[in-house]
C-alpha cells in the first residue's frame, strides 16, 4: 500500500515549496510560523515547532529544570517518554497503567510520588486522552509537579472540546513517519502558557530568534538545535489542514469497528479519539496490525528489570489493534464484510 497523499495536495505542497525557494529562508522563516499558527487553531493551545516529539519532551523537561530529580512516567509508553526525562538529567519511576484505556493510573502514580518528584509525565496511548488525566492534573497542580503530556500519538483527540496537551503545563505532538499527521519527522510542543512558548522559540535556536528577517541573540547557556526546516514546514501546513479529513475517515471505519467489538476501549462521555489505534481486547480479532506497545517496550524490561506493574503486563498481553491506517484498502467494506475478514469466528 502507499501511503496516500492526493494529487491537489501535492500541488498545494509543491506551489509552498515555491514560496519557500523564493523567500530565501529555509529554516526559521515564515512557514514555521504559519505552520504553528495552524497547528495553535487546531489545538487552541500556543504551539512551537521541533525536530521531533522526543526533542518536544527534551525540550519541556529543559525548561522544568528536572536534573538530579525525579520524572514518573508510565512503562507502557514508547522508550522516548523515560528516555527524553534521562537524556534531561532526571531519575526515571515507572508508574502502572489502566486496564480501561492502557493509560497512567492515578493512585500508582500517587504512590510513586516523593519530596524529590519534579514533573510526571502523562502518554495519551492510542490516541485518546488518558481517562484521569484531570485527577492527575489537579493532583499535580496542588504538589507542585509539573505534569508533561505525551501527545505523540494524540493527534485530533478531545474531551468535552478541550485538546490533548492542555491539561498540564505543556505537551509535545509527533509527526514521524507512522503518525496520523506524518510528516516524515517533526515535532509541536504545545501549551496554555504563552511565556513558556516563547522560551521554547529561543531555546530551538541555540538561543536566537528571527524577528522580522533580524536575527535577535538571547543569552540562553541550555539553548540547543530543534528547529525544522520550511520545507518540513510547507507540509505542516498542508498536513494540518488534511487532518480533518484524515479523522473522518478513522472515525467513520472506528464506527463500524464499534459494532463488531463489545470488547474493547470504550471512551468516556464526551471523549473523540483521534484512533491512531482502534484497541480491543478480543482475542478472535485475527487481522490485528500488532499492539500498541508490547511488554518488551516497557522502559523497565529495556533496562532489564522486573517490576509489579500488573495492569501494564495485563494490558500488553490481552490487547489487539485492527487496522485504522489511514489509507487501508479494506476501509469501505461493510460491517458485516469487515467481520468476516478481521474475525475468526464471526
Ligand atoms: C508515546 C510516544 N512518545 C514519543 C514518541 C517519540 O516521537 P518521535 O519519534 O517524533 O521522537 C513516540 C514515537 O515515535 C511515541 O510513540
Amino acid at each position: 500500500m502507499v501511503l496516500p497523499f492526493e494529487e491537489e495536495d501535492r500541488k498545494k505542497y509543491y506551489k509552498l515549496l515555491d514560496e519557500v525557494f523564493a523567500s530565501n529562508f529555509w529554516s526559521d522563516g515564515n512557514m514555521t510560523r504559519r505552520f504553528e499558527e495552524k497547528f495553535q487553531e487546531f489545538t487552541g493551545l500556543n504551539a512551537c515547532a521541533v525536530t521531533s516529539g522526543g526533542a518536544g519532551l527534551l525540550s519541556i523537561l529543559e525548561y522544568v529544570n528536572v536534573r538530579g530529580k525525579e520524572v514518573i512516567v508510565p512503562a507502557n509508553t514508547f522508550w522516548a517518554t523515560a528516555q527524553a526525562a534521562k537524556k534531561a538529567g532526571a531519575s526515571v519511576v515507572y508508574a502502572d497503567c489502566n486496564k480501561e484505556d492502557l493509560c497512567m493510573n492515578y493512585a500508582d502514580m500517587v504512590s510513586k510520588v516523593t519530596p524529590n518528584t519534579k514533573a510526571v509525565i502523562v502518554v495519551h496511548i492510542g490516541g485518546h486522552i488518558a481517562f484521569e488525566v484531570e485527577k492527575i492534573a489537579a493532583f499535580c497542580k496542588e504538589h507542585g509537579i509539573a505534569l508533561i503530556e505525551d501527545c505523540a500519538h494524540a493527534h485530533g483527540a478531545t474531551w468535552n472540546g478541550k485538546t490533548a496537551g492542555g491539561y498540564g503545563l505543556a505537551g509535545s505532538y509527533s509527526f514521524y513517519a507512522t503518525k496520523t499527521m506524518p510528516l516524515g519527522e517533526g515535532g509541536m510542543i504545545v501549551s496554555r502558557d504563552k511565556d513558556l512558548i516563547a522560551w521554547m522559540k529561543k531555546f530551538r535556536n541555540y538561543g536566537k530568534e528571527v524577528i522580522n528577517g533580524n536575527v535577535v541573540t538571547y543569552p540562553m547557556k541550555e539553548g540547543f538545535n530543534y528547529r525544522i526546516s520550511e520545507f518540513t514546514a510547507a507540509l505542516g501546513i498542508v498536513q494540518i489542514e488534511r487532518l480533518p479529513r484524515i479523522l473522518e475517515w478513522k472515525r467513520r471505519l472506528a464506527e463500524k469497528y464499534d459494532q463488531i467489538f463489545d470488547n474493547r476501549v470504550i471512551f468516556p462521555k464526551g471523549m473523540e479519539s483521534g484512533y491512531y489505534k482502534y484497541i480491543v481486547f478480543d482475542q478472535n480479532l485475527t487481522e490485528e496490525t500488532g499492539k500498541v506497545f508490547n511488554a518488551t517496550d516497557f522502559g523497565n524490561e529495556i533496562e532489564g528489570t522486573k517490576l509489579n506493574l500488573p495492569n501494564s503486563y495485563w494490558v500488553a498481553g490481552h490487547h489487539k489493534c485492527a487496522p485504522i491506517y489511514h489509507g487501508w484498502d479494506k476501509a469501505e467494506l461493510t460491517v458485516e464484510e469487515l467481520r468476516k475478514y478481521l474475525v475468526k469466528n464471526p
